[in-house]
C-alpha cells in the first residue's frame, strides 16, 4: 500500500505530464489544499479557471464549481475527482422553477449565486459569489431583482441596496444550522475574540458578527488584522488555511459541526486517479454553456 508521500509524488508527476492545474476550494481537506496550485474562494477559483494556463483543470470542490470552470474554458478538460460531490443548495432551484418566477416578474433582473446548476445560470442575467454579491446586485439596471437560490445571501445583500430583492427560499445546509445560541456560547468561551461569519449564515447570526466575508475574505481579514483571536463562522475546512497563513493568530470554529460532507469527498487518491484516467470529466452542453457563460462573464467583468 502506497503512503501519502508516494501518492503526492505521483500527483506531481501526472500534473506535469498532463499540463494540469489543481484548484481547491477553501473547504477542501488539508491534504488536498496542500497539493493544489491555488486554494481559494468561488470567485478566485472562477477567475483562475478562466485565465490560468494548462490543458487540464482538476477541480477539488463540488459540482457547480467544476461546471463553472467547464463553461468558462470549454476547450480544457475539467475533472471533478469526487464525482458525487454536489452542493445541496444548488439543487434547491431548477431552471423551470426560475422560469416560472421570471414569468411572474417580467421586469425584474435575475441574479444567481454561483452555487447553481448551469441550467439556472443560463436563465440568469448575472452571476454572483459571496465576495461580490453586493456589487453585483447594485450593478443590475433593474430596480427589482430575483435573487436565487440563497435566501440568506439575498437578505444580506438587501442590507446594502435600495433595490427590491425577491429571494428564493434556498439555503446552505451547513451555514443555516449556525444559531445565535452558538454565537453566545463561542463569545463566552473566547471573550474579546473577533467574530467573522460567512454571508450564507442566517440574518440573526449576521446581526451578531463583527465582520461578514467570503471564505478568502475571512482569511484576508484575519491575516491583516491587528487583533489576535478570532471566532470563525463558516465551514471548518477554512481553519487549515488560517493556521497555515495567519500563524500568529488564534482561530476558533464558531461551530465545530459546521462541516460540508460534499467538500470532504475529495482525497489524494481520487486526485491521482483523475489525473491518471482524465475522469470523471465535467462537460456542459454548448447550448446551455453559451447562455450561462454570459451570466458568469458579466460578473467577472465587474471592477
Ligand atoms: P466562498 O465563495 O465564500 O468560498 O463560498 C462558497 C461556498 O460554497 C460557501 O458555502
Ligand atoms: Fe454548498 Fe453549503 Fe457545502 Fe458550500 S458549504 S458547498 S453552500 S452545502
Amino acid at each position: 500500500m502506497k503512503d501519502r508521500t508516494d501518492i503526492r509524488e505521483e500527483i506531481l508527476r501526472l500534473r506535469e505530464k498532463r499540463g494540469a492545474i489543481i484548484l481547491a476550494h477553501n473547504y477542501q481537506p488539508p491534504e488536498v489544499q496542500d497539493i493544489a496550485d491555488l486554494t481559494g474562494d468561488s470567485l478566485e477559483l472562477s477567475r483562475a479557471a478562466a485565465v490560468m494556463e494548462g490543458e487540464v483543470i482538476v477541480f477539488c470542490g463540488v459540482d457547480f464549481m467544476a461546471e463553472t470552470a467547464a463553461i468558462l474554458s470549454p476547450e480544457k478538460t475539467v475533472l471533478l475527482p469526487a464525482e458525487d460531490a454536489c452542493c445541496p443548495m444548488a439543487q434547491m432551484i431548477t431552471a423551470e422553477e426560475l422560469m416560472l418566477v421570471k414569468s411572474r416578474y417580467p421586469d425584474a433582473g435575475v441574479v444567481c449565486y454561483v452555487n447553481t446548476t448551469a441550467e439556472v445560470k443560463a436563465e440568469s442575467d448575472i452571476c454572483c459569489t459571496s465576495s461580490n454579491a453586493i456589487r453585483v446586485v447594485n450593478s443590475v439596471d433593474q430596480d427589482q431583482i430575483i435573487f436565487v437560490p440563497d435566501k440568506n445571501l439575498a437578505r444580506y445583500a438587501k442590507r446594502f441596496t435600495k433595490k427590491e430583492i425577491l429571494p428564493w427560499e434556498g439555503f446552505c445546509i451547513v451555514h443555516d444550522r449556525i444559531t445565535p445560541e452558538m454565537v453566545r456560547e463561542a463569545r463566552d468561551a473566547h471573550p474579546g475574540a473577533v467574530l467573522l461569519v460567512h454571508p450564507e449564515c442566517r440574518p440573526e447570526v449576521i446581526d451578531l458578527a463583527d465582520h461578514v466575508a467570503s471564505t478568502s475574505g475571512i482569511v484576508r481579514h484575519v491575516c491583516s488584522s491587528e487583533e489576535h483571536e478570532f471566532i470563525i463562522g463558516t465551514e471548518v475546512g477554512i481553519l487549515h488555511r488560517l493556521a497555515r497563513e495567519c500563524k500568529d493568530k488564534r482561530c476558533y470554529p464558531l461551530s465545530p459541526e459546521a462541516l460540508c460532507r460534499n467538500m470532504k469527498k475529495t482525497d489524494l487518491v481520487k486526485v491521482r486517479d483523475a489525473l491518471a484516467t482524465l475522469q470523471p470529466r465535467i462537460t456542459v452542453p454548448e447550448e446551455i454553456a453559451s447562455r450561462a457563460r454570459g451570466a458568469i462573464e458579466r460578473m467577472l467583468a465587474l471592477p
